[in-house]
């Protein structure tokens, strides 16, 4: 199965994205996340046999969860991939923490993972156009309180994305 780490947001920071998504959506065009996918991706580990599931799952145990509040201040665009995204100016020292301290935990159990460096932001968009100013929008102050263990489905209407398991503070 395919797998992430991720932060998932609770209700109320996915309608606020949602929310940016559509204004974004309005001076960039593309196709719109679906709202109950959105999320901050922390390590992608692609595909992973089922059996190797639970030593994912036992090296995710060794890293601590910590809670913060990630400010989401900043929209942005990617050119070279055409993605509209929603990031935050400042990473919370205790979110870098947890991030690096993830990895490294995947790094000791040899489990593969893109090492292309964190760079924390909400793909909202994707096959955007560069927008000609970015619209004014409210930051999203979000809670975390911990991180994710996610798989990616594929379905004929596109990617669903599952939470198989979450650690929290
Ligand atoms: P994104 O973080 O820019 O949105 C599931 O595919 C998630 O993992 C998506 O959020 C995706 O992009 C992210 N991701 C990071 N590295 C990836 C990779 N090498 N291949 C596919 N998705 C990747």
């Amino acid at each position: 199965m395919r797998l992430f780490f991720a932060l998932w947001p609770d209700d109320g920071v996915r309608a606020q994205l949602a929310h940016w998504a559509r204004e974004l959506h309005a001076a960039c065009g593309g196709r719109l996340t679906r709202p109950e996918n959105l999320h901050v991706t922390l390590a992608f580990l692609g595909s992973v046999e089922d059996a190797g599931v639970a030593e994912v799952e036992r090296a995710a145990s060794e890293v601590a969860p910590r809670a913060a509040t990630l400010v989401l201040d900043r929209p942005g665009y990617w050119k070279h991939n055409r993605i509209a995204w929603a990031g935050a100016s400042v990473v919370p020292p205790e979110t870098r923490a947890m991030v690096a301290e993830l990895r490294g935990a995947l790094a000791r159990s040899q489990i593969g993972f893109d090492l292309k460096g964190f760079v924390s932001h909400v793909t909202l968009l994707r096959d955007a156009r560069e927008p000609k100013a970015m619209p004014a929008l409210e930051p999203i102050r979000w809670k975390v309180d911990g991180f994710a263990l996610v798989r990616s489905l594929t379905l004929p209407r596109g990617s669903r994305y599952e939470v198989l398991k979450a650690w929290r503070a």
